[in-house]
Formats: C-alpha cells, sequence, structure tokens
C-alpha cells in the first residue's frame, strides 16, 4: 500500500522512477516509530538567522533543563543554516563545522546536549548550498552527509530546499531517507520544500514532518497566512508524518503576548512541531509562561495524534477542534477579528453525548468548570480561548458554573480599535456575564478597575442576585482618561465575582491594554517622523524613513520608488495599517505611494503590488487603485478636515504578498 502511494506520488510529480519498489527500498520507507508525536525543542533561525554559535546551543540545552522546559517535553535543540564552512574537508569529503563559531565542532556539541538528556538537530538542503549560501549543501553528497551526522550524535535533520537544481523533489528527498536509514541512528527526518510539491501527499513515506508553507516571519500577518494554508491539510497527518506551519516566533517581539497565546494554541492544536523560535536568553517571563503552558502542550502531544479541525470560520471566529485519547475534546476558539467576540460550540456539534453537564479546563486560566453543553467564550481580539472537555465525569457538580466573561470596548470607527483612547475623551466599556453552567451564579458582580486619575462610572446595574443557565447580566460604564494623561500604555481591568452552591468566593477578570495616542503637532510635519497610535506590518515592523527591510527592526534602505528617492516616509509591507491621532486638527495628508525598488531582481510580474488606501476615521478619503513594482510614484492627497484619525493602508492585491513593499513617501501631513 505504502509503495504504491509512494509510486502514485513519484510519478505525480515527474519524477524519473519506472521501476517498481525493490524490498530494500521498501525497508527504507516510514513509518518507523520515531516522532509518534510532533516533535518539540528549539530552532535558532527565527531569533537568529546565520548569527548563530555554540553558546547560543549550549545555553539553550541548560535553559531546558533550569526552567523546566525539558520537563514540559522540548527535547530537540536545532541548528539551522549556516554551521559550516564553505568548504567541504577535500580529504573526505565531509563537511567542516564552522571554526569560529563552532570551535569545540559538533560531535562535541552532541555530547553537551545529551548529557543534559536532549537531542540534537541538525541543518542542510536538498541544493548545491544551503538558502544562506554559506555552506554546501547535500544534493549528491547523501551518504557521506548522513554518515557524518551519524557519526556526530545528530539526531534530527532539516532539510531544506535551495539551490536544487530543479531536480525532482521527491527524489531528493527520498535520497536523503534512505541515506539516513543506512546509517542505522534514528534520526527524526524534517522535509523543509515549503508546501511546492504537496509533500502532505507523499511525506508520510519520506519523512516524519514536512513543511506546507513558505518561511514564518513575526508577524500577525505572516501567522495568520500559515494557519489558513496548515489548517486544511489536518486529514494528512498523524503520529510519524506531521505538517509543519514552520516555527514558533513566540517571544520575538513582533506580535503581542495575547497574539503569541494564539499562535501557540492553533500551532497545538493542528498537532504542529513545537519548535521555539526565540533566544530564550532573553525570554520574558511571558514568554516562558505560552511557551511552557503543558496543558496547551498536551493537546499538541495528544497520543492519538489527530491534527485538529476546523468546525467552523466566520467572521474571523475560528472553531477548530481536535479529538484526545481519553475522550476528551480540544475546543480552540480563536478571534482573528478586531473586536471581542463571543462565540463557540454546542455539545452536539462536538459529536459529545447529551449530558445534564460536563466538565470543562480552561487551559490558559488553568482553571475548571461545569458547563451545561454550550462551550462559548467571549474572546478578545485576535485572542484565544482553549478548553478541554470531558463528557464523561459524573464529578461534574463540584466545579463552578462556566461563565462567558466579556470586556468589550466598541470600535469608534472601522480599524480604529476602541482600545485607543484619547486624552480627556470619555469612552464605553461594555461588561457582559452569561451563565454557561448547568447551577446557578450567585450575586454576581462586576468592577472596572482602570489606571490611577481615570474615572469610571457605571451606566446603570452592575450586578444580579441569580443568573441561571443562558441568562446574563450586562454592564455598562463610562470610562474618561485624565486631559493630561501622558501618551503611553494603561491597562483596564475588569473583575467578576460571584459565588455558586458549592463555591462562595469565586472571580474571573478580563483586560485590555490601552493605549492614549499622541496627537499631531501643528504645523506641517512628516509622518515619518510622528509617533503612531497603532500600527501592524506584514513583515517585520513598519520603518521609519527607509523602506521596510527584512523581518528584523531598523534593516530597511533609502525609500526608493522606481529610481526616485526618497528621505522621509514610512516603510511598510501588506497587510500594513498605521494609525495617527489627529484630535480634529489636520486638514490634509499629501504623499507620493509605491512599490520600494526592494524587490527580487528577476523579472517576476506577479512580485511588488498593493493598493493603497488613506482613511479619515471611518472613510475611505484616497485610493490609489492597484500599484505594481513597474510604476511609477503616484501622488495622493486626502483631506482629513475635522477627523480624529488618519490611517494609512497598504492591502495586498490577489496575487499574495510576496514583494509587496508599499512605500508612503514624503508625507506631509498639515495640521493646525
Ligand atoms: C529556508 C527555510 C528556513 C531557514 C532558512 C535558512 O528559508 O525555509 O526555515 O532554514 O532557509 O537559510
Amino acid at each position: 500500500m505504502r509503495a504504491r502511494v509512494l509510486i502514485t506520488a513519484l510519478s505525480l510529480i515527474g519524477a524519473a522512477v519506472t521501476a517498481t519498489v525493490t524490498p530494500a527500498q521498501e525497508a527504507m520507507a516510514l513509518p518507523d516509530g520515531l516522532a509518534l508525536t510532533p516533535p518539540m525543542g528549539f530552532n535558532n533561525w527565527n531569533a537568529t538567522g546565520c548569527a548563530i554559535d555554540e553558546t547560543l546551543i549550549r545555553a539553550t540545552a541548560d535553559i531546558f533543563v533550569s526552567t523546566g522546559l525539558r520537563e514540559a517535553g522540548y527535547e530537540y535543540v536545532n541548528i539551522d543554516d549556516c554551521w559550516a564552512e564553505q568548504e567541504r574537508d577535500p580529504e573526505t569529503g565531509r563537511y567542516v563545522p564552522h571554526r569560529e563559531r563552532f570551535p569545540s565542532g559538533i560531535e562535541a556539541l552532541a555530547d553537551y546536549v545529551h548529557a543534559r538528556g536532549l537531542k540534537l538537530g541538525i541543518y542542510t538542503s536538498a541544493g548545491t548550498l544551503t538558502c544562506a549560501r554559506t555552506m554546501p549543501g547535500s544534493l549528491d553528497h547523501e551518504e557521506v552527509d548522513a554518515q557524518t551526522f551519524a557519526d556526530w550524535g545528530v539526531d534530527y535533520l532539516k532539510y531544506d530546499n535551495c539551490n536544487n537544481e530543479g531536480r525532482p523533489a521527491l527524489e531528493r528527498y527520498t535520497k536523503m531517507r534512505d541515506a539516513l536509514k543506512k546509517t542505522g541512528r534514528p534520526i527524526v527526518y524534517s522535509i523543509c520544500e515549503w508546501g511546492q510539491n504537496r509533500p502532505w501527499e507523499w511525506g508520510a513515506d519520506v519523512g516524519h514532518l514536512w513543511r506546507t508553507t513558505g518561511d514564518i516571519n513575526d508577524s500577525w500577518t505572516s501567522m495568520m497566512s500559515l494557519l489558513e494554508q496548515n489548517a486544511p491539510l489536518a486529514p494528512n497527518a498523524g503520529p510519524g508524518h506531521w505538517n509543519d506551519p514552520d516555527m514558533l516566533e513566540v517571544g520575538n517581539g513582533g506580535m503581542t503576548d495575547r497574539e503569541y497565546r494564539s499562535h501557540f494554541s492553533l500551532w497545538a492544536t493542528m498537532a504542529a512541531p513545537l519548535l521555539i523560535g526565540t533566544d530564550l536568553r532573553d525570554a520574558t517571563p511571558e514568554t516562558l509562561e505560552i511557551l511552557g503552558n503543558r496543558e496547551v502542550i498536551a493537546v499538541d502531544q495528544d497520543p492519538l495524534g489527530v491534527q485538529g479541525r476546523l468546525l467552523r470560520k466566520d467572521n474571523g471566529r475560528w472553531v477548530m477542534v481536535k479529538p484526545l485519547q481519553d475522550g476528551d475534546i480540544a475546543l480552540t476558539l480563536f478571534n482573528s477579528s478586531e473586536t471581542t467576540a463571543t462565540f463557540g460550540a454546542t455539545a452536539a456539534e462536538l459529536g459529545l453525548p447529551n449530558r445534564t453537564a460536563y466538565t470543562v479546563r480552561d487551559l490558559w486560566e488553568h482553571k475548571t468548570y461545569e458547563n451545561a453543553g454550550n462551550f462559548s467564550a467571549a474572546v478578545p481580539a485576535h485572542g484565544t480561548v482553549m478548553y478541554r472537555v470531558d463528557a464523561e465525569d459524573r464529578g461534574w457538580w463540584r466545579h463552578p458554573p462556566a461563565t462567558e466573561f466579556a470586556l468589550d470596548l466598541p470600535a469608534p470607527f472601522t480599524g480604529v480599535p476602541g482600545t485607543v483612547t484619547p486624552a480627556g475623551r470619555p469612552f464605553t466599556a461594555n461588561v457582559t456575564v452569561v451563565n454557561r453552567g448547568r447551577t446557578p451564579v450567585l450575586n454576581g458582580r462586576v468592577k472596572l478597575a482602570p489606571a490611577a486619575g481615570w474615572r469610571v462610572e457605571p451606566l446603570g446595574n452592575t450586578g444580579k442576585p441569580l443568573l441561571r443557565t443562558g441568562e446574563s447580566l450586562t454592564a455598562a460604564f463610562r470610562v474618561t482618561p485624565p486631559a493630561t494623561a501622558p501618551p503611553d500604555g494603561y491597562a483596564l481591568d475588569a473583575t467578576l465575582s460571584y459565588a455558586s452552591l458549592l463555591h462562595p468566593r469565586l472571580n474571573r477578570t478580563a483586560g485590555e491594554d490601552l493605549a492614549v495616542p499622541t496627537p499631531a503637532p501643528a504645523g506641517t510635519s512628516n509622518l515619518g517622523d510622528l509617533a503612531w497610535a497603532k500600527a501592524a506590518n506584514g513583515l517585520g515592523p513598519v520603518e521609519r524613513n527607509t523602506s521596510v527591510g527584512s523581518a528584523p527592526t531598523g534593516d530597511g534602505r533609502t525609500l526608493t520608488i522606481n529610481g526616485r528617492t526618497y528621505d522621509k516616509g514610512l516603510g511598510t509591507h501588506a497587510e500594513a495599517s498605521v494609525l495617527f491621532y489627529l484630535a480634529g486638527k489636520c486638514s490634509g495628508l499629501t504623499v507620493d505611494v509605491g512599490i520600494d525598488d526592494e524587490r527580487d531582481p528577476r523579472p517576476d510580474p506577479t512580485q511588488g503590488t498593493a493598493i493603497f488606501e488613506i482613511w479619515a476615521d471611518g472613510t475611505k478619503v484616497a485610493d490609489s487603485g492597484l500599484r505594481t513594482w513597474q510604476d511609477d510614484a503616484l501622488t495622493l492627497s486626502a483631506n482629513l478636515t475635522g477627523a480624529s484619525f488618519v490611517r494609512i493602508v497598504t492591502n495586498g492585491s490577489p496575487d499574495g504578498f510576496r514583494w509587496d513593499r508599499g512605500d508612503w513617501a514624503a508625507p506631509v501631513l498639515a495640521c493646525a
């Protein structure tokens, strides 16, 4: 059966294989008992790129031990590109570890890592050179390289796809599989051909995991795009053969902690490999808490090995379901929209038997509740709630009733979140509680705690003595930041206190991070020099007065649109949105827009297209239409009279996001 699948796949992608599979080859085929759960560990690429050295690998192994990450399941410490010298050893033809960055050699490093109960991974490409082109690839050197890795004590190989000379993927990846097998050492084999040849259709016989997508970068847009591509491939994953939507960005700074929690939750739901991609030497407690969440890790690592599937998705409300070995169900509620949303799934939709109540564990709150069968939650913008639902627990009644608890700040305009709260300007905060338990919620009372000096006035009732199953309490508050509040971030916390029949004192909290924005100065100024209220970008951060460059901060070049250079402006990458606060005092914005010349030099007309828009509050006031990399800059002028906010938007176009580096050049804002 496996052999037939392999041959079908070979002929599908045009590999030069005509003979039938011999018994010897059949013995090479996977599965082989490795990677029965998705691999967990570390890979340096997202944190350091080529700037890797043996100190980082040793430090990571030590931190795995000292922080408990090893006990949480992280096992592989993996080295990515740039670890070897450019030339092979002239006598043996073997790789030579980079003399400055890996002076002790890989074998010594493997010993170090093994001594700590961990495993070592390495990287190369199924091509003549690796992707960074700083070292040779393994194409046509498969046997010597696999043997070298085995001799060194390597336990994991990531095998990339760069510089492959156009040779068929299946042939190249199978050759390395066989070379690894021949060494006799168990080595987890990670196929990294970016999903180009539909590896989910043939990968199970070749490797233990396969990338389904291009590279991740540390942005919301990138994470979302990989999620969209990987989620539908659920049927192709299972023990020993996993879809790999690329490594984690948790902790790298381009997303909020809430977004990183979503990234981690979604990867776990999709039974993705959990490879930490941040430098743990600088990790914050929040980062360690996310990566170390054992209840979420248990969902990823569940031995049943089913990749969670998407039950439904509408208006950015994602409901994903992952069956677990003990009969529980992991339910992931992810909100990709810009405002708090309340949604979930019923026991019937999850295929659960009809029960009086279910025991539900909240995997981020680390609390257990009883639920009458409607597993919903108020999920903040870009946030995720994960439940583990148990239909068989007769002792459900011991737990407090589950509640939906929402703190919602209505968005004043499309694209302007309610969390941006100008000084002195009152706004409304709505707090909602719904009893989702079978037992009653007693003496429910909500409170709002803003920063010191901020005014809070309840606009009605803030409590109810009794909420039966499905009943709700809504409280509205008027919140006013002081007129003198300096531009900064401020916390707003809502608390629910209640009781149940068995629990006299219960509470829940929900919080939002508010931003008091800096108003644009009087006179004319350049957007490249102003503080923004909020920015989102498709690749790395929005850059000031340079092009966007790549993912790192401050790596752009001179803003250049079709040969014309500018010394002021903003470098963005689709999908981008940058919001400025005008306080109603500005009259207009004039700006040159276009695709930056910073792009792949190869002539490919589908690369580098975007649509530029200017929004004044909720109204679109300028639109560039489709601009391509061949176009000169286009001047846009927008009337902003009376607007509180201006928002510049770089939209992708139907050809995807590659090289969509949108420049907002010489953006002159006129204010009174
Ligand atoms: C490719 C891979 C990445 C990383 C780099 C290294 O882009 O997809 O994951 O390994 O190469 O150069």
